[in-house]
């Protein structure tokens, strides 16, 4: 069992770090540690979803530092200030039809940034054979996309070869050869986690669900890829990171666990669960909302199918998904329902002034 003391979170106002952070603070009973969240505040950023954190734990517990996980003198800094032991590295570029269009700050983020998150910790812990004992740990967020497409059966293993597809997936992939030869070479004590499709609240409204539910509640079209019969294992984000502590507290250092929801869904199908649910919470027409779906071109390369095996997180650590999809869904409707503030601040541009006002570009630490 490790305990944790100083953990360096990157990417900690995006979707699944800000949920993992409150997981922290409200659902762990053991925490008694401090929180030094790194994150760039890219478009997907948003300070917004730790405003509760930052008022209650700001300067005690939580600390926010505006940068990017590739200024090397930034990261060193920060693992020298806080004296880091525990890396949960979820900053990513992380949209899949966003890689499509323009590759280079994907390879620039989730190559060269996982690259310099690993030589910082590598320094600052100075690492030798006997640290794989030591207390320090760097857990990589990773994804089921790095190991390609399934056909009509099967699961992925952690054994799975890899075979990325999109500039996503491979940048992902990158990043986890990057983490595990660190492990190898300079024995760096490492864990991955490679999840399926998280949902949940807090996540920006261009990925599927709460991009559908915003659509329903406006009386927008619902665009829905090719034949709609794709694939995805759908994990509600707490389940996701309730994982990651068990990783961190009990997991086998060099090990990599997969993570998923067992619960697989054609995306069609997932359109019509929700708009059930989203248009009786709404007061709205199910059937009137059914008739906006619109079938548009495929996404390039699109991969068929993603199914997890979480039999070894499971086995070794005890974890399983606890949420099931009609619960997880509707406490995710619910939370864009009573938080419209929160989607007209991104889409009005309020927020990015708030930053543009309140954060310098490159936030120094000493
Ligand atoms: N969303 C999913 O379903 C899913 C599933 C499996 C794995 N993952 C992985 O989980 C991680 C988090 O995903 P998410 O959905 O929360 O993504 P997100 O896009 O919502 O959040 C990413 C965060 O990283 C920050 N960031 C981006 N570039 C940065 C940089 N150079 N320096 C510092 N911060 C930077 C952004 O500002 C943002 O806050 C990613 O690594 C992703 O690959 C996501």
């Amino acid at each position: 069992m490790r305990t944790l003391k100083n953990i360096l979170v990157t990417g900690g106002a995006g979707f699944i770090g800000s949920n993992f952070i409150h997981y922290l603070f409200e659902k762990d009973s053991n925490f008694n540690y401090r929180i030094i969240n790194i994150d760039a505040l890219n478009y997907a950023g948003n300070l917004m979803n730790l405003n509760d954190v930052e008022e209650k734990w700001g300067g005690k517990r939580y600390f926010f530092v505006k940068g990017d996980i590739c200024d090397a003198v930034l990261v060193h800094d920060l693992f020298n200030k806080y004296d880091i032991d525990t890396v949960v590295h979820f900053a990513a570029e992380s949209h899949v039809d966003r890689s499509i269009l323009g590759p280079g700050d994907f390879i620039k983020t989730n190559v060269m940034g996982t690259y310099t998150l690993l030589d910082a910790a590598r320094n600052y812990w100075k690492i030798s054979d006997s640290s794989m004992e030591t207390g320090v740990l760097f857990h990589h967020i990773s994804t089921d996309e790095v190991y390609g497409s399934l056909g009509e059966t099967g699961y992925f293993t952690e054994t799975t070869p890899y075979d990325p597809r999109s500039p996503y997936s491979a940048t992902k992939a990158a990043s986890d050869h990057l983490v595990m030869a660190y492990n190898h070479t300079y024995r760096l004590p490492v864990t991955i986690s490679n999840c399926s499709n998280n949902y949940g609240p807090y996540q920006f409204p261009e990925k599927l669900i709460p991009l559908m539910i915003l659509n329903i509640l406006e009386g927008k079209p619902l665009p829905v890829y090719g034949d709609g019969k794709n694939i995805r294992d759908w994990i509600y984000v707490e389940d996701h990171c309730r994982a990651i502590v068990d990783i961190l507290i009990r997991g086998e250092r060099g090990c990599k666990y997969n993570i998923g929801g067992e619960n697989e869904w054609e995306n069609i199908n997932l359109l019509y669960l929700l708009i059930d649910i989203t248009a009786k919470k709404a007061g709205i027409d199910p059937v009137a909302v059914k008739n906006t779906i619109t079938y548009v071109c495929d996404r390039p390369g699109h991969d068929r199918r993603y199914a997890i095996d979480s039999s070894q997180i499971k086995k070794e650590l005890g974890w399983k998904p606890l949420v099931d999809f009609q619960t997880g869904l509707e406490k995710t409707v619910e939370w864009y329902l009573c938080n419209l503030d929160w989607i007209n601040s991104i889409r009005n541009g309020e927020y990015r002034k708030w930053i543009a006002k309140n954060y310098t570009e490159r936030e120094t630490v000493i």
